[in-house]
């Protein structure tokens, strides 16, 4: 299994409120190279398909309205041992637990709206990726 790469999104929160641009920054900064990039507003049925592993949480419903309720940028990075490395870099997936100087303690909300997703796994990275990127489009 390939652990060179992840994938994350920029969700809807940070994109409205201009932080994508320094989201990405600090990406950069940290190493990672942008292997693929799109724009896109999730329909409801991706966003529930794309978060299926999660249909049993109570929080589902939320979340689904949340990431369909806007633009989001869709990303697949690469770093060596990406997924553990970009986990790092975003912090909890609360920002108040977050560690400080960590994308989403600094740019979250709250535990739904926490700016932006990275994979838990190299399986799911690629199942990730190939969810919204063919195979010419990851470079
Ligand atoms: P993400 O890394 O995209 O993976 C699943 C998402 O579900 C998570 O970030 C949050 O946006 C959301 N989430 C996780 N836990 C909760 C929770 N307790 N309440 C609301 N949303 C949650």
């Amino acid at each position: 299994m390939s652990n060179d790469i992840t994938f994350s999104i920029i969700k809807p929160d940070a994109l409205g409120s201009g932080n994508a641009g320094s989201i990405i920054s600090r990406i950069n900064k940290a190493g990672f190279r942008i292997a693929a990039l799109k724009m896109l507003h999730m329909t409801r049925a991706q966003a529930e398909s794309f978060y299926e592993v999660h249909r049993e949480r109570s929080f589902y419903p939320e979340l689904v309205e949340f990431m369909s309720s806007g633009p989001a940028l869709v990303m697949v990075l690469r770093h060596p041992d990406a997924v553990e490395e970009f986990r790092r870099l975003i912090g909890a997936t609360d920002p108040v637990r977050a560690l400080p100087g960590t994308i989403r303690a600094d740019f979250g909300t709250n535990v739904r709206m926490n700016a932006v997703h990275g994979s838990d796994s190299p399986e799911n990275a690629l199942r990730e990726a190939s969810f919204f990127f063919s195979a010419i489009e990851i470079f």
